[in-house]
């Protein structure tokens, strides 16, 4: 919230990350969906944890973080957030104003060290250029299993659409690219890849 009556937020629909939730559901894994505002309605069987700011999805992926096999992260998630909320609606005045913004917390990048989690752990990147190089900084910094990164300024995929194109990137240096298919396809994929993972970890352990 900047005042009562205005917010910052942007352009995602939570359709990717409500494919991903539909799609696990359909493999008979149990799903908690921590999810900001959206426009959708979530498929009967998830337990759903409704958040408004960066702040409580933080707080609501913290809390239950400790109980899950995997985690998924899709939401973008504000990285900044006005540094002072007003009570009041603020007023027009002068030609300009400055809005001061202060860094959030990052729930993905938290999750191993703060979170204290050791499950299989994915993260999305949201990316114009430079895809493989920022994806894979990313995986490092955020200590994920592996990340899913898609070209936001094309068209047709990424935010909003029904569709998505991505690349899924691994540890051990490999990649996987899913080609453009319904955000329902692209969320069936990643539930086989993630089941993979999991049966992989556990006959290592
Ligand atoms: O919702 P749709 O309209 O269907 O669009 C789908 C999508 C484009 C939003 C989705 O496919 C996607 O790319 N999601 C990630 C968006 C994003 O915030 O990416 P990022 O590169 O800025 O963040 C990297 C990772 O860190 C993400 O897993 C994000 O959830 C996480 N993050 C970021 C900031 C923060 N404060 N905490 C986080 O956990």
């Amino acid at each position: 919230m900047i005042d009562p009556v205005r917010y910052l937020s942007n352009r995602s629909s939570g359709k990717m990350g409500y494919a991903i939730v539909k799609a696990a559901l359909a493999s008979r894994h149990e799903v908690v969906l921590v999810s900001g505002p959206v426009a959708l309605s979530p498929s009967d069987g998830a337990e759903v944890v409704s958040v408004e700011s960066a702040e409580d999805m933080y707080d609501a992926v913290a809390e239950r973080i400790g109980g899950v096999d995997a985690a998924v992260m899709t939401a973008a998630v504000a990285d900044y957030r006005p540094a002072k909320v007003s009570d009041d609606k603020i007023k027009k005045s002068g030609e300009r104003l400055v809005l001061e913004l202060e860094r959030t917390r990052d729930i993905l990048g938290s999750a191993r060290d703060l979170m204290a989690f050791d499950g299989v752990l994915v993260g999305f990147a949201a990316e114009t250029g430079n895809i493989e190089a920022y994806a894979r900084g990313k995986l490092e910094r955020k200590g994920c299993d592996f990340i899913v990164a898609n070209d936001v300024s094309q068209e047709g995929i990424g935010f909003q659409s029904d569709q998505n194109e991505v690349t899924v990137f691994y540890r051990n240096g490999s990649s996987q690219h899913l080609p453009r298919a319904s955000k329902k396809e692209i969320g069936e994929s990643l539930v086989k890849i993630i089941e993979g993972v999991l049966v992989a970890r556990r006959a290592g352990s």
